[in-house]
């Protein structure tokens, strides 16, 4: 079946009131969300820790469509199989995590999840290109990970264009995550992701008592691509 390259917007529920995730899930699903992405850190990857696979199993039942897994953790291999069976879809680990990230895609698929691989800002796309027979999803970081607010960095769009062409027909998503708002979204669309990740940019000024500014802001995304490449 042919890979749905349409636009998915997924909410990153690191800016989600995390005293709330059952509910700001719900919230942001009914209010637009295509996919559900669920920021793992473990505070020796990244300089930020947030939550684990049981949490993620705590959620599962809030989501109905995708859930979007991107582990920011080293290792990363030990913790696959708990995030498959907390109910993870697509499971995305960095190409920066270890040493033996092949070993790692071949795992998450064997764990019945769909192999997703992250580069961080200062690698390069060549780091992939003999992963691309066995991902999934290949995820660009348009800021360095750890914390949700950061500005997009733009040498990324370069990035994202050389992947793309480098991907040629493969069924592989390009997601998108770090500093995607109305503004910078049209720019990492043209040249060719099709998952935008968005954390401030779909939670600001909104809550799960009030969550209508999370439709307009997933709409404000979704009409800045959708105004711009027609
Ligand atoms: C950063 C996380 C992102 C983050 C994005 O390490 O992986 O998913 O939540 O947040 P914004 O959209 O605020 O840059
Ligand atoms: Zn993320």
């Amino acid at each position: 079946m042919a890979l749905n390259r349409s636009l998915k917007i997924a909410p990153s529920i690191l800016s989600a009131d995390f005293a709330n995730f059952g509910a700001e899930c719900e919230a942001i699903e009914a209010h637009g969300a295509d996919w559900v992405h669920v920021d793992v850190m473990d505070g020796h990857f990244v300089p930020n820790i947030t939550f684990g696979p049981s949490t993620c199993a705590a959620i599962r039942p809030h989501i109905k469509g995708v859930m979007d897994v991107h582990l920011m953790i080293a290792p990363v291999d030990p913790y696959i199989d708990a995030f498959a069976k907390a109910g993870a879809d697509v499971i995305t680990a960095h190409v920066e995590a270890g040493p033996h990230i092949h070993r790692t895609m071949q795992a998450i698929r064997a764990a019945g999840a769909k192999a997703g691989v992250a580069l961080n800002p200062g690698t390069p796309a060549s780091s992939v290109e003999y992963l691309l027979d066995m991902v999934d999803l290949v995820c660009v970081m348009t800021v360095n990970p750890g914390f949700g607010g950061q500005k997009f960095i733009h040498s990324q769009v370069e990035k994202v264009r050389q992947l793309r062409a480098m991907i040629g027909d493969r069924p592989i998503h390009i997601e998108i995550d770090g500093g995607v708002d109305p503004t910078t979204a049209p720019l990492v669309a043209a040249a060719g992701a099709d998952v935008l990740v968005a954390g401030s940019a779909v939670f600001r000024g909104g809550s799960v008592s009030n969550p209508a500014p999370y439709g307009a802001n997933i709409k404000a995304i979704r009409d800045a691509v959708l105004s711009t490449t027609v």
